[in-house]
């Protein structure tokens, strides 16, 4: 099977659906496979490819029902981590989101931390990309490794939606996520390290510990005295994110962890390039309005607005 197989094979098994739409969408495909899904073609290799990773099962998919497509989502995707000698076991689900699941990982021995944070995107992503919005944010496609991507093939494919156009899409968005959330970090800005990223995975430093992930901000109330602190510190993350010319585009206090008294921004693939994005200005104003106002319940007045204009600009003086 190609890799290119892999991520049409589980995008029949999205799971964790809600609602009608989502029975809807199950119904369909159902009657699409004729049958109850287990003896689908498409489960049948499932089944097969499973067959080569058995050698290694890690622990959470072991207490799945071997049925389950989750358990063998999990090993295909972390296997390639556990074969590059990263991870030794998968330990827990920290999170289940609509794009992405986050598995907590023990780290090998040899790699001086105790825990790997593992995000898996869903197959489903794939269907809410859309072209023009990647045209719009004015980047270019790379490759897994960061490389440009040339040629009327890739943008053909890409509008066509092909096979090949989808593992265009699921490459070049993990490999951007992966790739600004490196340049971020080798900057100093307060993001958890990445580690690796291999198809759907990104592997990156674990925040919190074994009993489980850091809370975002959202989930705590902060101390009258860290906030401000605080507040200045995810407000330099923000400036230094613009100086590299990037900004967050979805930031909040849902994508900011708290861990031993300092912040961890994650969760990077609305990020929109600065010079090139027409959206730029107002998605850096709606990050920032969303800080104030979390941080405006713990007492900390700021001028969203104001602040906005304070980084922008500068910003728009030095760009050209
Ligand atoms: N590096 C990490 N360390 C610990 N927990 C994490 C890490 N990255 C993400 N998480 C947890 O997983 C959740 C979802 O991650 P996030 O990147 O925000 O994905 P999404 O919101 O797209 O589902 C976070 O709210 C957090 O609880
Ligand atoms: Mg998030």
């Amino acid at each position: 099977m190609s890799k290119y197989d892999f991520h049409d094979l589980y995008s029949e098994y999205d799971y964790e659906e809600h609602g009608r739409s989502a029975r809807r969408r199950r119904l369909r495909s159902r009657k699409k496979r004729k049958g109850n899904g287990r003896s689908s073609p498409a489960m049948a290799a499932i089944q097969q490819m499973d067959d080569s990773h058995e050698s290694w099962v890690p622990s959470y998919a072991a207490a799945l029902d071997p049925l389950h497509h989750e358990r063998h989502w999990v090993i295909a995707s972390v296997a390639p981590f556990y074969h590059d000698a990263l991870i030794s076991d998968v330990t827990r689900l920290v999170k289940g989101g609509k794009e992405a699941n986050v598995y907590a990982c023990a780290a090998s021995p040899n790699l001086g931390v105790d825990l790997i944070a593992a995000k898996l995107y869903r197959p489903r992503m794939l269907r809410h990309l859309k072209n023009d919005a990647i045209y719009k944010a004015g980047r270019q496609l790379r490759d897994e490794e960061g490389k440009q991507m040339k040629g009327r093939r890739v943008k053909l494919a890409l509008r066509k939606k092909t096979t090949f156009g989808k593992h265009v899409d699921i490459m070049w968005w993990i490999g951007n996520e992966y790739g600004v959330q490196k340049k971020l970090y080798e900057a100093g800005a307060d993001v958890p390290k990445p580690i690796a990223h291999a198809g759907n995975t990104i592997l990156m430093e674990f925040i919190g510990d074994e009993r489980g992930p850091a809370p975002t901000l959202n989930e705590i109330n902060l101390e009258p005295d860290e906030a401000e602190p605080l507040f200045r510190r995810v407000m330099d993350n923000v400036a230094l994110m613009l100086e590299l010319h990037h900004i967050h585009g979805d930031l909040s206090a849902y994508n900011i962890l708290y861990w031993e008294g300092d912040i961890q921004i994650i969760d990077f693939p609305q990020m929109v390039e600065a010079r090139h994005n027409p959206n730029a200005y107002e998605l850096l104003l709606r990050d920032i309005t969303r800080v104030c106002d979390y941080f405006a319940r713990f007492g900390v007045t700021a001028d969203p607005q104001k602040l906005t204009d304070d980084l922008w600009l500068p910003y728009m003086g030095e760009k050209r």
